[in-house]
């Protein structure tokens, strides 16, 4: 039979688990407004193993002939200012959660409680895998600070990580080898924005976000960088050709494709003359249409970091590349 301050103890660790899994929960539902998917994901799995955590406590005090007393547990937080403000935190609070375990053993140490002992042995390993993983996590976002517009391809891997140290080289690698296009589209046509996302993140592997509004994706702008935009002719606030003449005027070379239903000649030319890369006109077949969608991204994106893309990304380097004085010959693609 296990005493009742163990049973209390225990309890109270069953309610401190079920927090980790709700503030993962909160840093996951954050992740996913901003976009990361992958670190969505990954901090959905760890609310889901808090969770087990509990659950494995709760049955032990039953097998044990306790009592389990549930108490209210703490409203988290909503908004970090960064990934890596999130992974900072979820390290400080895993070094917390050992700290509990800890006592706990104590406890179970104090009590001669030696199957409480054995049963907790789990939860300090455990532990250090947990604490492990968010110091390690928080390493590599520090990493990836140093090559910009690559943590894309590292948060979307990080959904299949199966969380042991040659995993986490293997994505060093990916951040520095092969690097993920993050896109904006901005339309007000949001059934449109939805299956061009879908599209983009499945067969163009790449990290969509995107904008009903001008002013919308001029705020995410400024919020992250992004390696192309795909723009439509028409917004409700402005119309694309003023959006790219904002963009153009910053100095900013971000590839722009714009993706329009308005398909007259002239109006593909004064999108390319007003600084667009690519003019793509929606049309009917919807596959064609985003293949070459993703084809002109890609080329673009590639073309632009041959001329110092990331220098010239908000503004920090006014003057074009010797190499590419200018625009480049636009390729103007047309679908049926
Ligand atoms: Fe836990
Ligand atoms: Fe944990």
């Amino acid at each position: 039979m296990i005493s009742k301050t163990m049973e209390t103890a225990i309890s109270r660790q069953i309610n401190r688990e079920l927090y980790s899994a709700y503030l993962y929960l909160a840093m996951s539902g954050y992740f996913e407004t901003a976009s990361m998917k992958g670190f969505a994901k990954w901090m959905r799995l760890q609310a889901k193993e808090e969770q087990m955590h509990a659950m494995k406590l709760y049955d032990y005090v039953f097998t044990r002939g306790g009592r389990v007393t549930l108490a209210d547990i703490e409203a988290p937080k909503s908004k970090w200012a960064s990934a890596g403000k999130v992974f900072e935190e979820t390290y400080a609070h895993e070094q917390k959660v050992t700290a509990m375990i800890n006592g706990l053993v104590d406890l179970a140490k104090k009590e001669n409680d030696h199957a409480t002992f054995e049963m907790l042995q789990w939860f300090v390993k455990e532990q250090v895998e947990e604490e492990e993983q968010a110091f390690e996590i928080l390493n590599q976002i520090k990493i990836v600070g140093i090559f910009p517009g690559t943590c894309s391809v590292w948060t979307t891997s990080l959904a299949s990580a199966n969380r042991s140290k040659s995993f986490f080289l293997s994505i060093l690698n990916q951040v520095t080898g092969y690097p993920m296009h993050s896109v904006l589209i901005i339309d007000d046509q949001q059934d449109l924005l939805d299956v061009t996302r879908l599209f983009l993140e499945r067969y163009g592997e790449m990290n969509v976000d995107t904008a009903n509004t001008a002013k919308e994706a001029l705020a995410k702008m400024n919020e992250r960088d992004f390696d192309a935009l795909v723009l439509d002719f028409d917004l409700p606030d402005i119309s694309g050709i003023e959006f790219l003449k904002i963009v153009r005027a910053k100095g900013d070379t971000i590839p722009i494709i714009m993706f329009t239903g308005v398909g007259r000649e002239n109006t593909a030319i004064e999108a390319l003359n007003n600084g667009a890369d690519f003019f793509l006109k929606k049309g009917e077949d919807p596959n064609a249409q985003f293949r070459n969608m993703v084809h002109m991204i890609k080329q673009a994106v590639e073309r632009r970091s041959m001329g110092g893309r990331s220098a010239l990304r908000r503004g920090s380097l006014r003057k074009p590349s010797p190499f590419f004085p200018n625009r480049h010959m636009p390729l103007i693609a047309r679908v049926k």
